[in-house]
């Protein structure tokens, strides 16, 4: 079992690279689906995500290669239209794979994703949506099975909820499908800008961009184009919540300011100073101690990033005076505020209200990670705590972080990565 050793009180500072985007690879690689030849997804993060995704790419049928950050998938070979159970819990975002299958094969069986640890989650809005293009949809048994009859139709979509993980399947399914489809309540994440781009440079014809409506004009095929994924803005918010606590000061390289900017307001009232410099290098600067972050709401972009807020809350925990985070997105995302308070936080979990009375100090202590985000917030507060801290269940982190140990080392802290037998 690997576990992370970290001796807290260490400044950050210096340059972190900031990798792709998890949340934009991982449609990338179900869109490389829908095109009968090769594509190219360059600046492709090395996640365990990643690695599912190509296994369901392979399982599938096609050619996949990694060099280093490039990712190169061969679909011409396609001959698969089902998911094993194995390879759906893998992940849970497996399900955007659901539109380029039934795009590409005219049926597709898959699993439910099953729920993870912020909550159910719901495919509701997927299927509904799949099912105003014209898809059959029988859910029994766990299983999904879908079927189109002829060829997928354009239609007039409504969200009820503007889900990143249903534009997404609306956009792999409507891109070849016979006439137009107009979506509206649209997420408005960069990452769909991102999925747009790489399929507009394959052929389709998307218009929209980050409206909010999405305007898909069918086309009969795709060919394979090269992508560069873009930067992750999450991973990006990690890194300026442990700068912030550690009263560091930092540059992250290769990472455009305006997808990170809706964190900005909430560190700037704690007291930090963020500046870009030349394109792509985005500079932190945090005072000796933050104060308040204020009232923090997750909301849709360009709203403040559920993803963000929970390395934002651990930081809070040291800062002066009380913090409100409210959670809009996700029903059950404070998993980890057990973990925090085992370093002596002091938080309050109402609901999807959780109150933080800073503290002065948090105390180094053995701590578990509960999920990807729940277990970026324990490694920022083992960054400011007194002494050392353990933190297990990294296979959270892996997920999601690239280099997490190596980043953080190179800037000061007091980090390495031990594998302890069981
Ligand atoms: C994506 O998840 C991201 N994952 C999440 O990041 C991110 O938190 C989320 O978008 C919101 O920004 C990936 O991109 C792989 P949603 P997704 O559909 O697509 C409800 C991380 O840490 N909903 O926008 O699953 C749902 O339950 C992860 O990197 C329905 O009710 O998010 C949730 O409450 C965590 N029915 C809300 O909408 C549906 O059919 C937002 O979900 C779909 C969603």
């Amino acid at each position: 079992m690997d576990t992370l050793m970290i001796r807290g009180g260490n400044r950050l500072e210096g340059e972190i690279p900031i990798h792709g985007a998890k949340n934009s690879a991982l449609p990338l690689l179900a869109a490389t689906l829908l095109v009968q030849g090769v594509s190219e997804i360059h600046n492709c993060p090395r996640l365990s995500d990643v690695k599912a995704s190509i296994a369901i790419l392979r399982h599938l049928g096609c050619r996949v290669e990694q060099q280093e950050d490039t990712v190169t998938v061969d679909s011409t070979a396609l001959c698969g239209s089902a998911i094993p159970d194995t390879l759906m819990r893998e992940m849970r975002s497996s399900i955007v794979f659901l539109g380029a299958i039934v795009a590409r094969c005219g049926e597709a069986v898959l699993t439910y994703p099953g729920g993870c640890e912020l909550g159910p989650r719901p495919i509701d809005l997927h299927l509904a949506a799949l099912r105003r293009l014209g898809v059959t949809v029988e859910e029994c048994h766990g299983y999904i099975r879908c079927r189109v009859a002829r060829r997928l139709r354009g239609a007039e979509i409504a969200l009820s909820f503007p889900s990143v993980g249903a534009t997404e399947n609306v956009l792999l399914a409507a891109c070849t499908a016979e006439g137009t489809t107009v979506l509206r309540h649209a997420a408005r994440e960069p990452e769909i800008g991102d999925l747009c781009d790489f399929l507009n440079a394959c052929g389709a014809r998307i218009t929209g961009g980050d409206s909010g409506t999405l305007v898909i004009e069918g086309v009969p095929r795709l060919q394979g184009a090269r992508h560069r994924v873009m930067a992750d803005r999450i991973e990006a918010a990690t890194y300026l919540a442990a700068a912030a606590v550690t009263g560091g000061t930092l540059t992250l390289t290769g990472c455009p300011a305006l997808p990170v900017s809706p964190v900005f307001p909430a560190l700037e009232q704690a007291g930090c100073r963020l500046y870009t410099g030349a394109p792509e290098r985005l500079h932190i600067r945090a005072p000796a101690r933050l104060s308040r972050v204020g009232t923090v709401r997750t909301m849709p972009y360009p709203g403040f990033p559920t993803d963000g807020a929970a390395p934002l809350l651990a930081a809070a925990c040291v800062g002066r005076g009380t913090s409100v985070f409210v959670e809009n997105i996700f029903e059950n995302r404070y998993k980890y505020v057990d973990e925090l308070t085992r370093m002596g936080a002091r938080i309050q979990v109402d609901g999807r209200v959780a109150v933080v009375e800073g503290v002065d100090a948090l105390q180094g202590a053995t701590v578990a990670c509960t999920d990807l985000r729940g277990g970026a917030a324990l490694v920022v507060a083992a960054l400011a705590a007194g002494g050392e801290s353990r933190v297990t269940e990294l296979g959270h982190l892996d997920r999601g972080y690239e280099d997490l140990t190596g980043c953080l080392a190179a800037v000061g802290a007091a980090i390495r990565r031990q594998t302890i037998p069981d």
